[in-house]
């Protein structure tokens, strides 16, 4: 990143002449971007994508780091196109990332408004979940500064938009896992209780279960009580399987201890559990990831050049679409029933 204060605004090194492919009614000249709450492989392509497309029409873009954490205390740098050369593949967050508490108070919300201004920054683009999006909201709210969010959780549980960047990538790396898990099952014979992640969402565990072939798979969505797994797993051991992967989503009441204790309760049979934690949220990004977190970022410069604010950029169906912030949380973005319904035709 380049060391400049607010008032060496226009030395940015990236000096590529603009390009005006996209208007740019409202006049922006510098943007800012954060990353905020846990991270998500994914996050550098989309920081990527929003200098190089900024780059690309002469505006400038403030780097801010660890998140509305370093915003309120004017943790900020020019970035330009050269820095964030080669961090497409790489996971994790090159700002760094951070939940912030003192951004939860107006007091840090209003520094955070003045450093902003300080830097002459016409929007902040804002890359995380729900929590980030909170604070995106109010920063707006109160101090009318435009705010753009882009989907940035493993979690996928953002509503507005098919799939949030670097939930691809937790899906394969859970299900690496749990290929992994079924090896050493089937050569025990054992019940294997997998936790994934997903704090209140289902969407993670559903995906790994069916892509896993798992026998069951319990979701924060359908809080179904857990001692009918004793009667899975009995007719599963009835049908000829010696041994069986179970999913469960980190939010599920009791999550995988508490199912893999009903079941050794009810069956006496060998069982273990893995939960697969943090490790889902780093890696390479896949594809898909890379993909969705290029055309977003390029798509959140583009909102504000338009003069949209509040809102949350999404893809769905393929197309790029526009979310009010605050519907982002308060609609609930359900899990697929048909691929619920899937998972149980297919663990017979
Ligand atoms: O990023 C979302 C998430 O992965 C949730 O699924 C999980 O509960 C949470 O983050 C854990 O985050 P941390 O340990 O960083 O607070």
């Amino acid at each position: 990143m380049t060391e400049t204060s607010p008032n060496e605004a226009s030395q940015n090194e990236t000096n590529i002449a603009p390009v005006l492919d996209h208007p740019n009614p409202r006049g922006v000249r510098r943007v800012a971007v954060l990353t905020s709450g846990g991270d998500a492989p994914g996050m550098n392509a989309a920081i990527r994508a929003v200098v190089r497309t900024a780059t690309h029409h002469g505006i400038e873009v403030v780097g801010v780091r660890r998140g509305f954490s370093g915003l309120h205390r004017g943790d900020m740098r020019l970035i330009g196109a050269r820095d964030v050369a080669n961090i497409i593949q790489r996971g994790g967050t090159i700002l760094l990332t951070a939940r912030s508490h003192t951004w939860r108070t107006p007091e840090g919300r209003a520094r955070g408004a003045q450093y902003l201004r300080d830097w002459g920054v016409d929007g902040l683009i804002v890359i995380g979940g729900d929590g980030s999006f909170h604070g995106g909201h109010f920063l707006q709210q109160e101090h009318g500064i435009p705010v753009v969010g882009l989907p940035g959780t493993i979690d996928n549980d953002l509503y507005g938009t098919d799939h949030t960047i670097g939930y691809f990538t937790a899906v394969e790396t859970a299900l690496d896992a749990v290929d992994k898990l079924r090896d050493t099952g089937a050569s025990h014979e054992r019940i294997f209780v997998i936790e994934v992640m997903g704090r209140h969402a289902g969407h993670i565990a559903l995906d790994v279960a069916v892509a896993g072939g798992a026998e069951e798979v319990f979701i924060p969505e359908d809080p179904k009580p857990v001692d009918g797994i004793v009667e899975i797993v009995q007719e599963s051991v009835s049908k000829g399987k010696a041994s069986s992967i179970i999913i469960v989503a980190e939010g599920f009441p009791g999550g995988a201890l508490g199912v893999a204790q009903a079941i050794e309760a009810g069956t006496g049979l060998e069982t273990r559990v893995s939960i697969l934690g943090h490790i889902q949220r780093g890696g390479t990004p896949v594809s898909s990831d890379r993909v969705l977190a290029s055309r977003l970022g390029e798509a959140a410069v583009y909102a504000l050049m338009d003069g949209h604010s509040d809102v949350m950029v999404g893809r769905q169906n393929g197309e790029i679409g526009f979310t009010p912030l605050p519907e982002t949380w308060e609609k609930r973005k359900d899990v697929n029933r048909d691929l619920y319904r899937c998972a149980k035709t297919l663990s017979v």
